[in-house]
């Protein structure tokens, strides 16, 4: 596709339209795979509080293609292509775990933690059987590989040779939100896995969206978890549309008993019939309760209350992704505290009391648009001249989000000058 072919006809340039056809058809997600996620992008693929120990690895995806991050003998970190560089096969199919070796379980080509090539059988012919030429070089068949980089112990990987450095990618004020909440060693604390049949860039909208929160999920509305009149900061990368957003929160019974809540969604006299839900204690001091930060374009890093996660945005068609949740506490958690961060769980993840109305927003969007490709989504809450760093309510992240968006996909993956 040249650049005078644009695969996507925007009917506008400032993101406030947004034509359905980008959720749904098949040339625009595959597009999607070389221009972003093999573009000039960090991917975020796993923690290192995941794989401490030399010979540890993880299998995880960049947009599609599945990758296997490890952990070499020096403590170094790794990451490559988990399709066998013999005839294809998927190498790693555990989850997780610690090897030697991943071998691959069709003909046995074994690789080390570096993704290179250690063993193939039958590499001289035996009795006149099979065997490779003499020039066979082991060095020549590794997996690919993939340029790996951590941050407070963040784990991303990009395959493009032009990425620049992590901290010049993300810069401030993401930098500073990563920074808060990986100022501490990490444990981690388990995942969580969903499915949602619809487009990834739904959910990617949908975590720069703050003010859905208080209209859509009635258990906000209802015990004043998160009120459209709290106070919130935030801030935004306007080149590369990371975005981030906080809550400073007041009590949440006060404000609930006092009806202080700004939604219609409220339900009278309801009380939670186990308030140790919401029991926990600070993690900061400096008042936020809620900070979510999106990293363009596959993770989000939560804190709502105590409950800390990343969300890696799995992309696997057009009008299907998953949502892989990492939860974590720090290792200098008391038993109380790890108990309090496990129940609040409960307010998020796939069936999560605040967040499993968005699986289902997105997939009444996807069922809704699966014709009328070229009619739009319609963006300009909080006004179109609103100042992204000031509009923590609109929808100005949003629109920054489709910009840079279409910049990518309509430049080649090495055109793009962020
Ligand atoms: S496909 Fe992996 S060893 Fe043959
Ligand atoms: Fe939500």
């Amino acid at each position: 596709m040249s650049r005078e072919t644009p695969l996507i006809a925007w009917p506008s340039h400032d993101g406030s339209r947004v034509p359905f056809d980008v959720f749904t058809r098949a040339d625009v997600f595959a597009r999607e795979q070389e221009a972003i996620f093999r573009g000039p992008v960090w991917n975020y693929v796993a923690l290192e509080a995941e794989l401490p120990q030399p010979g540890d690895f993880k299998t995880s995806f960049v947009g599609d293609t599945p990758i296997v991050v490890s952990r070499a003998e020096d403590g170094s970190l790794h990451a490559f292509v988990n399709r066998c560089a013999h005839r294809g096969a998927t190498v790693q199919r555990q989850p997780s775990g610690n090897t030697r070796q991943h071998r691959c379980v069709y003909h046995q080509w074994c690789y080390n933690a570096r993704g290179e090539l250690t063993g193939v059988p039958y590499r001289r012919n035996v009795g006149g059987m099979g065997g490779y030429a003499v020039d066979f070089d082991v060095k020549d068949h590794g997996l690919t590989k993939l340029r790996v980089t951590s941050h407070k112990g963040v784990i991303f990987a990009t395959f493009h040779p032009g990425t620049p450095d992590l901290e010049a990618y993300l810069d401030e004020p993401l930098l500073a939100a990563i920074d808060r909440l990986f100022s501490r060693p990490v444990r981690v604390l388990g995942h969580m896995r969903q499915r949602v049949r619809g487009n990834w860039k739904l959910y990617a909208e949908n975590t720069r969206d703050p003010y859905h929160a208080a209209l859509l999920h009635g258990f906000h509305a209802t015990f004043g978890t998160y009120r459209t009149n709290q106070k919130r900061t935030g801030g935004s990368d306007r080149a590369r549309a990371h975005t981030t957003g906080s809550t400073y929160g007041d009590d949440w019974r006060t404000a609930h008993q006092s009806g202080d809540v700004g939604q219609d969604k409220v339900v009278e006299n309801y009380s939670l019939a186990d308030p140790s839900l919401m029991e926990g204690r600070p993690d900061f001091n400096d008042g936020v309760t809620v900070q979510i930060t999106s990293i363009f374009p596959c993770l989000v890093v939560q804190q709502i209350m105590n409950t800390l996660a990343t969300r890696h945005i799995r992309p696997k068609a057009a009008d299907d992704f998953e949502l892989y949740w990492t939860y974590f506490g720090y290792v200098d958690d008391d038993e109380q505290m790890t108990a309090a961060r496990l129940k609040q769980a409960n307010l998020v993840g796939p069936a999560g009391l605040i967040s499993m109305e968005d699986s289902e927003a997105i997939e009444l969007i996807q069922r809704a648009i699966v014709r009328d490709g070229q009619e739009n989504a319609f963006l300009e809450f909080g006004g179109l001249n609103a100042d992204l760093d000031k509009d923590r309510q609109g929808e100005a992240s949003v629109r920054a989000f489709w910009r840079y968006y279409a910049r990518m996909m309509e430049l080649s993956s090495t055109g793009v000058d962020a």
